[in-house]
């Protein structure tokens, strides 16, 4: 009898579909909540982040040993089981009334890492008691010493690293708010701030920023800053200089500025002026295996995914999380086994065009 090879063994999870997961999640969410979780992203005849990743070409390798290929590495010396994280988001109770801490237990149990928004409905100390590692998105406020107040109290409660969001002085008035009186009964935001849940309008935080404050951030808590929405090396290596531990390459997932150069065209430069400075990162519009490989290949440590977690949420949970999180480390597997890397050191932008 023919014995199958490992490589014609079937794999146990299927290929992700993240447009059937919106589309299931499209049916059993409130319409404002889907436009909002949707944002502007492909509106106005603007080609999608998604669109971009998938022009990318693989160059690949073969007659490779990748036998021995695993997806582990560390993120600022975090130890993660794949380089395909959580990112940070605003009103996950509105997609599931558990919100992050049921993103937080799949991605416990699959190993990785979540970012927590400041403009979470669930307590730090409810996140931290999942016991998966986390990161604290900070929309510095204002307000600066509610804001020192709030960091301080992540830190506490196991936060291991500071987000700071930075492209966001305002939001596009085109982006589907959620309804005012919906919340924060039923979605809860902000409930981490003193007095608890206060039912404040989402904000996006100061336009009062500086490069001081990633030392201001560091300083008050003395964990590492990771610079969130930087497009240019420039900005990348001015981070750097002042004390970023890493830089996420992001357009917020086209919910911002919705006419900017995507993340894919902007992370070369910025890995390559950054180098083994600091840690970079990427985010918005990653949808397939291939395009988390891509983004990989062209200098990423691992990168993060925002709205396919969000459906995800919504239509299964904890499990529907867990679930999307573990095809897509299957099937990535198996894209960099084609092309020909026995291990993620061996990635590289020589491997696409
Ligand atoms: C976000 N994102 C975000 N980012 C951030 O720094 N603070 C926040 O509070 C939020 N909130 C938020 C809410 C929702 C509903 C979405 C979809 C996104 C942006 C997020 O961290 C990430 O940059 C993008 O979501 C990545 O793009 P994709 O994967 O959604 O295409």
């Amino acid at each position: 009898m023919d014995v199958p090879a490992d490589g014609d063994r079937p794999t146990d999870l299927p290929y992700p579909d993240v447009d059937e997961l919106e589309a299931a999640a499209a049916r059993v969410l409130p319409e404002h909540v889907v436009g909002y979780f949707r944002g502007p992203t492909g509106a106005y005849g603007i080609p999608t982040e998604a669109e971009r990743w998938s022009q990318l070409r693989f160059r690949p390798h073969v007659l490779r040993d990748t036998s021995r290929l695993s997806l582990a590495t560390t993120v600022l010396g975090t130890p993660v089981a794949s380089p395909v994280l959580v990112a940070p988001m605003a009103q996950q109770r509105a997609a599931h009334p558990e919100g992050e801490v049921a993103t937080a237990r799949a991605v416990r149990r699959r190993g990785v890492l979540l970012g927590v928004s400041t403009n979470t409905g669930v307590r730090f100390a409810d996140i931290g008691a999942v016991g998966a590692p986390w990161w604290f998105q900070v929309y510095v406020m204002d307000d600066r010493a509610m804001t020192a107040d709030l960091v301080q109290r992540a830190a506490a409660e196991g936060a291991t690293a500071l987000v700071l969001t930075v492209d966001t002085p305002g939001v596009d008035p085109r982006r589907p708010q959620l309804e005012p009186r919906s919340w924060p009964e039923r979605y809860g935001m902000q409930a981490n701030l003193p007095g608890g849940d206060t039912g404040r309008p989402i904000f996006s935080g100061t336009r009062n920023l500086s490069v001081d404050d990633i030392g201001w951030l560091h300083d008050l808590t003395g964990l590492p800053v990771v610079v969130k929405g930087v497009l240019r090396a420039d900005d990348a290596v001015r981070c750097v200089d002042t004390g970023a531990a890493g830089v996420i390459v992001s357009t917020h997932g086209g919910r911002c500025l919705t006419q900017s150069i995507v993340s894919a065209d902007a992370l070369p430069e910025v890995a390559a002026a950054v180098g083994d400075r600091a840690e970079v990162y990427v985010d918005s519009g990653l949808r397939t295996p291939e395009h988390v490989a891509a983004a990989l290949c062209l200098g990423a440590r691992a990168v993060f995914l925002g709205r396919p977690v969000m459906w995800a949420l919504a239509t299964g949970g904890d499990a529907g999380v867990e679930e999307l999180l573990g095809s897509i480390d299957t099937q990535l597997e198996r894209v960099l086994r084609s092309l020909g890397a026995g291990s993620l050191d061996e990635l590289g932008p020589d491997l696409v065009v």
